[in-house]
C-alpha cells in the first residue's frame, strides 16, 4: 500500500473530537479517518497528566495497529499533557499533531489585544495556551477560565436547552471575558454549543474553535510530507472504549448514514 494511502488516527475522550474529524471529512474527503473515543476514560479535563499521557500512548498504538500515517490529538486536555511525549516516542513511526499549536498561530495572526481561553482543568492549569500565545504574540493579553462542567453536559446531551444556557451564561459571566476580542474554544467538545456562547456575546466575539483551522493545517502536514491520499477511501471507522447511546446519537449527526462504529476493549 503507498504510504499515503494509509489512514489518519484521531482521538478524544469521547464526541469531542468528532467536531475536528468532520471538519477533515468535509476538507478532506479522499481521506480514510479511523476515530478512537475514550469513553471509557471521559472526562479527560479531571486526570492528571500522567493517567492521559498513558492513555494517549496506548490509543496510539492502537491506531498504529491500522497503519495510521499521521496521529491527531483532536483533544485539548491530551494535548496539552501527551503532544510532547507522544512525539518523543512515535515520532519515527507516524507523524502527530496536536490541536493547540495550529490554534494560537491562527489566533497569532488575528493581532487581537485581548483574548479569552475556555477549557477543561488539565488544559487551564497547563498554561499552554497562555505561554504559546505569549510566546507567539507577547502583545495579546489572555484570560483563561476553566470550564469543567461543559463536557458532562455536552456527552449528556444538554444543548440548546435551559440547563445548557444557565451553565454557560454562569460561566461566561465571569468579569475577566467582558473585554475579550475573541474567544478560544480550548476544549473539542465546545463547538457542540459554539451558537449557544456566539450568543451570549451578541455575536459580537470572535468565538474560535479548532476544528477548521486544525483540519487545514493537517492539509499542509500531509502535503508537505507527500501523504495525500491518491486512491479510494475506505469506509471511516469508529471506536469507542465503552458504548453510549449518545455517542453514536452525536457520531450520526455528524457523519450521517452508516458510520461504523465498534467498541474496542483496549484497556484490558
Ligand atoms: N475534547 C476534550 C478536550 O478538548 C475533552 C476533554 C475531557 O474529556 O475532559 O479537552
Amino acid at each position: 500500500m503507498e504510504a499515503g494511502n494509509r489512514p489518519i488516527g484521531v482521538f478524544d475522550s469521547g464526541v469531542g473530537g468528532l467536531t475536528v474529524a468532520h471538519a477533515i471529512r468535509q476538507s478532506l474527503p479522499g481521506e480514510r479517518i479511523i476515530y478512537f473515543g475514550d469513553t471509557a476514560h471521559l472526562p479527560y479535563g479531571d486526570k492528571s497528566e500522567e493517567a492521559i499521557r498513558n492513555y494517549s500512548r496506548r490509543i496510539t498504538e492502537f491506531l498504529l495497529g491500522y497503519n495510521a500515517k499521521l496521529v491527531l490529538i483532536a483533544c485539548n486536555s491530551a494535548s496539552a499533557s501527551a503532544y510532547e511525549s507522544l512525539l518523543g516516542e512515535y515520532s519515527d513511526r507516524t507523524l502527530i499533531m496536536d490541536v493547540i499549536n495550529p490554534v494560537v498561530e491562527h489566533v497569532a495572526a488575528g493581532n487581537y489585544k485581548k483574548l479569552g481561553v475556555i477549557g477543561t482543568k488539565r488544559t487551564i492549569s497547563s498554561g499552554t495556551y497562555e505561554k504559546k500565545i505569549h510566546e507567539a504574540s507577547p502583545s495579546t493579553s489572555v484570560f483563561s477560565l476553566a470550564t469543567p462542567l461543559l463536557v458532562p453536559m455536552i456527552e449528556e446531551g444538554f444543548i440548546f436547552d435551559d440547563i445548557s444556557n444557565a451553565i454557560i451564561r454562569t460561566y461566561l459571566s465571569d468579569k475577566g471575558l467582558t473585554d475579550i476580542d475573541a474567544l478560544i474554544l480550548g476544549c473539542t467538545h465546545y463547538p457542540i454549543v459554539r451558537n449557544q456562547i456566539s450568543k451570549f456575546f451578541n455575536f459580537r466575539v470572535d468565538v474560535v474553535d479548532s476544528a477548521r483551522i486544525v483540519a487545514a493545517r493537517l492539509r499542509d502536514v500531509l502535503e508537505k510530507n507527500n501523504l495525500l491520499n491518491s486512491g479510494r477511501a475506505e469506509q471511516d471507522l469508529f471506536f469507542v472504549s465503552d458504548f453510549t447511546d449518545y455517542f453514536e446519537k452525536i457520531a450520526r449527526m455528524f457523519f450521517e448514514s452508516n458510520i461504523n462504529l465498534k467498541k474496542a476493549d483496549i484497556w484490558n
